[in-house]
């Protein structure tokens, strides 16, 4: 049969692609037969390969060396883990075999490091960044950190008040610190200015009434990051050049300058049909950067990158049964699985994020245009359209119950999938549950108030990550 999925992916798509191959009709992710995992541990499951993290980082690492070589860059070039995209323990651990640097945005973040060193997967030498807003718990453990003689950790300061709120208790030596420059919106963005950061006229204020008079303050970093990604396209280039001509400025003030952090956004592959130049996106930010330092007179930065997405999203799956069909009208065609999307992949419900979407079987049998279901109560529970809003097509089947079934799974959803989802009780970027109070009213109409639970404890989080040890 000619007019079946196996042909329509071979005639639609480069296939087989790299990490995605078709064995005795079994779907292959990265060299592992995806039926044999099912055979042996049933689904729904997740799935996670780990020489994928270390392919990433490697292939990041390269691309800039390379670039720095063809530039004849002075700079060095640091790769850093955003923890926040998996805090799991195997896949941190995977990529400190890379000799990574770890970017921290919590307080909770700060009490993983110290698990890491105590199970001697980091050591004082490990450069660590703070970023994120600073809680006084966050402060307190930063300062925590560099009292343990943590030797390179650098604070990137979010707001001016959090300057102040750092020194207020005296510092007894030096400190590295950052600046985030705050990134104006893309023009269809619900805000013009993001939250995040230090707005860019209060910048060279900051530091030349603030900074430069301190001598315990060294400042060391500055950081902007696009959470849009690193798109080629005038508004990443246009916030890129901003940020810059900041860095510039601020350098010409500040010798102990020594760092541009472009935070993460490197995009990963949400379709089979994706196509991204990282070889050129990455030589024009090394030229950019060059150029504008000869130019300005100035050295060239140390390049920092806080890749999450890219480091951890291609290393994981998610697959599931397709338990019934349900023809709902002449057009509509649900395949119901044996989970929920939101619980699993919640990024594809709430901001719209796609996946690639493969069958894990029945590749022989001819397709149609499906809708996927979970079997939660919510009828936002689905998913039907791909990248370039596509439709899904799927093999089509008999639904006769008991016989093979189909199996389906959703690829590099390695990224914060867990985090955002709860899994086991964890949470995104490690803010914990708040406490839980209770409010009734006792026989005699009185309101009377108790606390059930207690705000989530750092040891019950560190845990379900797998630092227990
Ligand atoms: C400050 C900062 N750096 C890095 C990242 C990682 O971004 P991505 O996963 O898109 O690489 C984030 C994500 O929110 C972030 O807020």
């Amino acid at each position: 049969m000619k007019n079946n999925y196996k042909e329509l992916i071979k005639q639609t798509y480069n296939f087989p692609q790299e990490g995605f191959d078709l064995q005795k009709g079994i779907l292959h992710f990265n060299g592992i037969d995806l039926k044999k995992i099912l055979d042996n541990y049933g689904t729904p499951l997740r799935i996670s390969y780990l020489p994928k993290i270390r392919e990433q980082i490697k292939k990041a690492r390269n691309l800039f060396n390379q670039s720095f070589k063809k530039h004849d860059y002075a700079g060095s070039y640091e790769f850093c883990y955003c923890t926040k995209c998996s805090h799991f323990s195997y896949v941190v651990k995977t990529a400190l075999k890379e000799n990574v640097s770890l970017e921290t945005s919590s307080s909770y973040d700060i009490d993983l490091i110290l698990k890491l060193y105590e199970h001697g997967a980091i050591s004082k030498d490990s450069t660590i960044l703070h970023n994120g807003i600073k809680t006084d718990e966050y402060i307190e453990k930063i300062r925590l950190l560099q009292h343990q003689d943590f030797k390179h950790t650098i604070t990137i300061l979010d707001s001016v008040q959090e300057l102040e709120r750092i020194t207020t208790q005296k510092l007894d030596k030096p400190i590295k610190i950052g600046l985030r420059i705050s990134i104006d919106g893309e023009p269809q963005a619900a805000y013009y200015t993001s939250r995040l950061g230090i707005n860019k006229r209060k910048l060279l204020e900051l530091v030349k009434e603030k900074i430069q008079p301190n001598p315990l303050l060294e400042l060391h970093m500055i950081h902007f990051f696009v959470d849009s990604g690193i798109n080629d396209n005038l508004y990443y280039w246009g916030e890129f050049k901003k940020a810059l001509h900041l860095y510039i400025q601020i350098k010409q003030l500040t010798p102990s300058l020594q760092a541009l952090n472009i935070g993460g956004g490197f995009p990963i592959r949400n379709s089979l049909g994706f196509e991204y130049d990282y070889e050129y996106v990455v030589d024009e930010i090394v030229r950019n950067i060059k150029d504008a330092c000869v130019q300005a007179c100035v050295s060239e930065p140390d390049i920092y990158t806080e890749f999450g997405k890219y480091t951890v999203g291609e290393s994981g799956a998610v697959i599931f049964k397709v338990i019934e069909q349900k023809q709902q009208n002449d057009t509509e065609l649900w395949y119901i699985i044996d989970n929920s999307l939101m619980n699993t992949i919640p990024d594809a419900w709430s901001i719209n994020e796609k996946f690639i979407l493969l069958p894990i079987n029945k590749w022989e049998y001819s397709y149609k245009r499906i809708h996927i279901g979970g079997i939660s109560c919510d009828h936002s529970d689905y998913y039907n359209s791909e990248q370039l809003n596509q439709q899904i097509l799927l093999p089509a089947f008999d639904d006769k119950y008991g016989e093979d079934p189909l199996y389906i799974g959703f690829f590099h959803t390695g990224a914060y999938q867990q985090a955002i989802s709860g899994y086991g009780g964890i949470k995104h970027c490690l803010i914990p549950s708040p406490r839980q109070i209770i409010v009734d009213k006792d026989e005699h109409g009185n309101l009377i108030d108790y606390l059930y639970s207690d705000e989530q404890s750092v040891s019950n989080m560190l845990s379900i990550l797998g630092y227990d040890e």
